[in-house]
């Protein structure tokens, strides 16, 4: 596993003092470096994986109005034998990496829920069909009833998605949720919540929609995470996606460990939790080397240095349109290999990619700079930083 991404810099602390984590690559691999570091030390683990729905799912990109970008695929043989044991190999996994009194959430659909819920029975057991109901294993089949989707001439149209809740032991952890009561009787009070949970899917308008396909609402999460943990205790997802998860995870100050293989999952994840402050250190790790892809090509970025700061900008006349920057981050400080960041920001939209620091940062005579595109593409370069050698205040290619 290779460090990737500390924020900020001085959180170069280790992950016992209680970093949140954020891995790309094969979920399959990731697991197992976790279940060698970290078995039984996860509170809660929500998955929503791909559904074998037998398509590739795309990606909006709104501000460069494309929408042709595959972010992830779903396509599988169809009687379902890969997809299951796609499934079978990383639900044993996060068996073992639940607390023993930890629980899954498994997020799916009509096409693999019957197929799913008896692979879930015999890794975590019947629980609640057996009688007696405490035994570990299956708690309950949520029905998330969404609201909005296409409608059917040939059968009842798909109004709703299935999540299981299943226990790793014989106790867990359930504050139950209240939700306003529906009956004349108990108007204008509040109930224990259900089995079956109404809660609205992101339309096209909706602030926190990012374009990501199949992104689930924060309420969603926000439900199951107040339900069954406590603040400081250990969420995971797997297949983090647009990281709705690990967000509404760390806004409610549990810890976090998101996985996902897409670099524009962990692009959208990445910016979800740097606009919404961290509240401590963030680790990224990659299976492999990342590719920046213009490192090697100096033109593309411009340096400048005035009397009291430094200027770098990227040539956005070189990048197209669905990569145009989004973030920056400098490091100026660490020698490592691991990019660690002690400045970052977000760019506007159609502003000048060009980010300042000042001159003379401790000494330092070189810096890291990253700009990350929208379809999650990292541009890095390392700029030098000596003053004395350029002409102020003069455009330099770097
Ligand atoms: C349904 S989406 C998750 C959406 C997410 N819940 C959200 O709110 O945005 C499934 C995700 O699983 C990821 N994925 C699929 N196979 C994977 C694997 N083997 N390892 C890691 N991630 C994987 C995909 O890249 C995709 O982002």
């Amino acid at each position: 596993m290779l460090a990737y991404e500390i924020w900020p810099s001085d959180g170069a602390s280790s992950l016992q003092d209680g970093a949140d984590q954020l891995f790309l690559g094969d979920n399959l691999r990731v697991l197992d470096h976790l279940v060698d570091s970290q078995e039984g030390t996860v509170d809660l683990i929500y998955i929503d994986p791909p559904f074998a729905t037998g398509v590739d799912r795309k990606y909006v990109n709104r501000s460069a109005n494309r929408s042709e970008d595959v972010a992830y695929g779903d396509i599988w043989d169809g009687d379902l034998t890969d997809y299951l044991a796609f499934m079978q190999e990383r639900l044993v996994r996060l068996h073992r990496l639940l607390k023993p009194d930890g629980s899954l959430f498994l997020h799916c659909d009509y096409r693999a829920s019957p197929n799913l819920a008896l692979m879930c029975d015999d890794i975590f057991g019947r629980g609640a069909r057996r009688p007696g109901g405490t035994h570990p294993g299956f708690r309950n089949e949520i029905i998330w009833r969404y609201g909005l989707g296409g409608s059917s001439s040939r059968c009842y149209p798909h109004k709703h998605d299935i999540i299981f809740w299943y226990s790793r032991g014989e106790t867990w952890k359930f504050k139950p949720p209240m939700v306003p009561a529906t009956s004349q009787r108990m108007r204008g009070q509040l109930k224990k919540c259900p089995d079956v949970w109404d809660i609205p899917s992101l339309n096209n308008m909706a602030h926190e929609r990012t374009g990501y396909p199949t992104q689930k609402p924060q309420a969603l999460l926000e439900r199951i995470i107040e339900a069954h943990t406590e603040p400081g205790d250990l969420v995971l997802d797997a297949f983090c996606g647009s990281g709705t998860t690990v967000a509404v995870a760390q806004r409610l100050g549990r810890r976090i460990i998101g996985v996902d293989q897409g670099p524009l999952s962990l692009h959208i994840t990445r910016r979800r939790l740097l606009e919404q402050g961290l509240n401590r250190p963030l680790h990224i790790s990659t299976l492999e080397p990342m590719e920046h892809p213009l490192a090697s090509e100096s033109s593309c970025f411009l340096g400048s240095s005035g009397d009291t700061e430094w200027t770098v900008r990227l040539d956005s006349s070189l990048v197209s349109d669905d990569e145009s920057p989004e973030l920056w981050a400098v490091d100026w400080s660490s020698t490592g290999e691991c990019f660690c960041p002690d400045a970052h920001g977000r760019f506007a939209a159609m502003e000048q990619p060009e980010i300042c620091w000042p001159n003379g940062l401790s000494g330092r005579t070189d810096a890291r700079v990253r700009f990350y595109g929208r379809s999650g593409n990292v541009f890095e370069r390392q700029v030098a930083l000596d003053p004395h050698a350029l002409a102020a205040p003069s455009l330099l290619e770097l």
